[in-house]
């Protein structure tokens, strides 16, 4: 069934969807993104979502295309124009069109690309019954990983690499420390206590991040937020992910290594819970 999209101001069915091949998104990347969680046909922590992208455009210098209310309403309404319960909207800004040239353009105007996609059972994914198997690989990324581009080529090659090896996503290794995972961010937990990587320009600053160690804090779960290396991932009691569509998702397997029992651990199980619960109480 054809979608409804946006594009720069207009719903169009996305077969009529059409981006300029000068689209600096296209040619140099220079665009950011943001993709926010549908469920129950509302959004889930729309206003981090909304944050961040405001905090992306002001760290690469980019105009904002429309203001957060405007941004707000186009989101409800590709959601309900596309009848989806549960899913995501994808959002793009781009810095816009113009003749190629390394240099920005001094008068472009910005894309704003959107797109919904339905994910029924996202809530209830096999995956968080099962847990997911990550290998580890080099993070070749860029320097400024906060921002939230759509220079997105080496984390599919760390996905594709993880396939290779019967795995389902890759952890990113710098200077010996776990930075995140290809599209989410990294925890493990030991002798009850959490330990992720703190926010720099190394990560990306998650939304689900933040709420779920918040929820953590509440439930007076200790947290360190400090580098850890594999090697201590590998002597871990469990490990997880989180990202606004796998939400927390355990690990149980690193490099073939098991981790803990081999069962998604009860953490990281309590934390989704609770983190559904709640974010679907605050869901706009
Ligand atoms: N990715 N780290 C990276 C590199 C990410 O790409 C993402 C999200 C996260 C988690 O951020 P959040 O909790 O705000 O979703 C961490 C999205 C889901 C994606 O690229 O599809």
């Amino acid at each position: 069934m054809s979608r409804t999209v946006y594009v720069n101001g207009h719903y169009i069915p996305e077969e009529e969807a059409k981006i300029s091949i000068f689209d600096r998104g296209f040619l140099f990347a220079d665009g950011v993104y943001e993709v926010t969680s549908v469920l129950n046909g509302k959004l889930i922590d729309f206003e981090g979502h909304a944050k961040r992208l405001e905090r992306s455009l002001n760290e690469l210098d980019m105009d904002h295309p429309v203001n957060t209310e405007e941004l707000l309403s186009i989101h409800r309404e590709l959601v309900s124009r596309n009848n989806i319960e549960e899913g995501l909207v994808y959002l793009q800004v781009t810095r816009g069109v113009a003749d190629r040239d390394f240099a920005y353009p001094k008068s472009a105007s910005p894309t704003l690309v959107m797109f919904t996609q339905a994910k029924p059972g996202l809530s209830n994914s096999p995956q968080a019954q099962t847990g997911i198997k990550v290998i580890s690989i080099p993070d070749m990324r860029w320097d400024r990983r906060d921002i939230k581009t759509v220079q997105l080529l080496y984390p599919s090659m760390g996905k594709m690499m993880a396939k290779a090896k019967g795995a389902d996503d890759a952890w990113m290794i710098e200077d010996g420390f776990v930075t995140e995972g290809t599209s989410n961010n990294a925890y493990i937990v030991k002798n009850s206590k959490i330990i992720t990587r703190q926010v720099g320009h190394e990560i990306l600053n998650g939304i689900t991040r933040r709420a779920v160690l918040r929820f953590a804090a509440e439930q007076n779960i200790d947290i360190e937020e400090r580098p850890f290396t594999i090697e201590e991932a590998l002597e871990a009691d469990e490990a997880f992910i989180t990202s606004a569509t796998t939400f927390v998702t355990p690990v149980i397997e690193i490099d073939g290594t098991v981790i803990g029992n081999g069962q998604p651990g009860s953490t990281a199980t309590a934390l989704r819970s609770i983190y559904l619960e709640e974010s679907l109480k605050a869901a706009i």
